[in-house]
């Protein structure tokens, strides 16, 4: 049987790196959550997780009391987390653009958006390939501007591992940087 710490092993480095600085007042959208695992490590670290994805059979397998999964079509008429708002949103290897706009909307002043998916190029490497599924060169630093965002860093890179993939990733905060997140973001910016 799974259990929340063995699939907190699996969260993206990424996530893992920038989780801390998204407030812990309010609660975190793991947007697309698959089976869990950044869901997991934030639940870990004491956020609450809204954890939205089609199929949520396997993360209420494990998911605990800070955990709570909804079932939802992200890729419908309209966009069904309408009107909800969040201290943090995560998104991993997903990307539906009509609604990505969406996201900063929903972020707190001062929430946090951490993001990573493939990127155009991954289709040297294998799936996806479909361009629908792949960010375009600068495409998360254009909705950060697009959005009145502030960011923090950002990649647009190969990575080899855990499978050889061209991936594009951000962490941007939504109006000022507040003081809780001085010292604990590491101020790096790779653009
Ligand atoms: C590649 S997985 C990524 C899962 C997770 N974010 C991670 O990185 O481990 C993509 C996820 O998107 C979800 N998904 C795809 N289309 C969806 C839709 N129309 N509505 C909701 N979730 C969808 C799938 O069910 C799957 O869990």
């Amino acid at each position: 049987m799974t259990n929340a710490h063995d699939v907190l092993l699996d969260a993206s480095p990424w996530v893992k790196r920038f989780a801390l600085s998204i407030p812990k007042e309010g609660s975190v959208l793991d947007l697309a959550c698959g089976g869990g695992r950044n869901a997991a490590l934030l639940a870990s670290l004491g956020y609450s997780v809204l954890a939205v994805d089609q199929d949520i059979n396997a993360i209420q397998q494990w998911s605990d009391s800070l955990i709570h999964p909804r079932q939802e079509n992200l890729e419908g008429e309209t966009w069904p987390l309408q009107g909800l708002q969040f201290a943090g949103i995560v998104v991993t290897n997903y990307l539906y653009r009509p609604f990505l706009e969406q996201l900063p909307k929903m972020l707190v002043d001062g929430g946090v958006l951490i993001y990573e998916t493939f990127a155009e190029g991954n289709a040297e490497f294998g799936k996806p390939s479909n361009p629908n599924f792949l960010l375009k060169p600068a495409e998360l630093l254009g909705l950060a501007a697009s959005s009145g965002l502030k960011v923090i860093a950002y990649e647009d890179i190969y990575l080899d591992q855990p499978k050889p993939a061209m991936v594009q990733r951000i962490c941007a905060v939504k109006g000022h940087l507040k003081g809780h997140l001085k010292g604990r973001i590491p101020l790096q910016f790779h653009g």
